[in-house]
């Protein structure tokens, strides 16, 4: 845990991990997340280790369909009241060029930023939907059951990091507006420090191997997937769990 909260991104080559082994390792750091909303639309035996793949119900590789949002940057969960930990992904099969999965260190991102700035979002609230982000992904509205699932959330754009105690932006694709703002204007303050956040400076981008095991703090990075070349044809597949954080402050 020592290790984990000095860097928010931690990767172990060349871990060979049944999913019950990922899933050991991953209650070692917390409880882990439950049923993701999307799930109820699919119907699929529920299980703490999920999938995350280009993989379509023919068993052939395409563009990805379900988890198009994962291309969008994002912090996993923000869209609930008690958002994510930590996600742990591992790489299963990888694509020979593309597919890398990149982090942006917000903690960086909000110590960079000019005064006037910290002073406007001191006390902003964005709202987190995951209709806003499916919407924003794949063009679909929520069903009135998955609504009921999950009520957009509100959480402070600028959050105290509970380990370190550092502020950090708190982002992503599953924001929607600020609270109390007309929407527009809400959306483009936070295009704007999405865009701040997610320079080079404060990205780092992996490239996957064949066992790569890559544990990242969703409470201070924002991250998302690169497309990889022939999508339709190259298999990426990578085995996730996550772990249940606390109320962002
Ligand atoms: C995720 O968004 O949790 C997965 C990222 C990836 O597919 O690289």
């Amino acid at each position: 845990m020592r290790t984990f909260r000095a860097h928010p991104v931690i990767v172990f080559r060349d871990q060979h991990l049944s999913k019950e082994r990922q899933y050991e390792f991953t209650l070692t750091f917390g409880e882990i997340e439950g049923l993701h909303v999307n799930r109820l639309v699919d119907a699929v035996k529920y299980t703490p280790v999920h999938t995350v793949s280009n993989i379509g119900s023919d068993g052939k590789p395409s563009a990805p369909t379900r988890e198009r949002g994962n291309y969008y940057w994002h912090s996993d969960k923000s869209y609930h009241d008690v958002p994510s930990l930590l996600t742990m992904l591992h790489g299963v099969e990888i694509p020979s060029r593309g597919g890398e999965t990149q982090f942006a260190n917000t903690a960086m991102a909000y110590a960079a930023l000019d005064e006037a700035t910290k002073q406007r979002i001191s006390g902003l609230r964005a709202v987190h939907s995951w209709e806003r982000s499916r919407i924003q992904a794949r063009g679909l509205l929520a069903t009135e059951e998955q609504k009921r699932e999950r009520p957009p959330v509100d959480h402070p754009i600028a959050r105290t990091h509970p380990d370190t105690g550092a502020k950090v932006l708190y982002l992503g694709n599953h924001a929607s507006h600020v609270l109390g703002w007309p929407e527009e204007e809400g959306r483009a303050l936070l295009r704007w420090l999405e865009a701040f956040a997610t320079q080079p400076a404060f990205v780092y981008s992996h490239r996957w191997r064949p066992g790569d095991l890559v544990l990242w703090d969703n409470r201070c990075t924002i991250h998302r997937a690169l497309p990889h070349e022939d999508m339709d044809k190259e298999r990426r597949v990578l085995h996730r769990t996550v772990v249940k954080g606390t109320v962002p402050y």
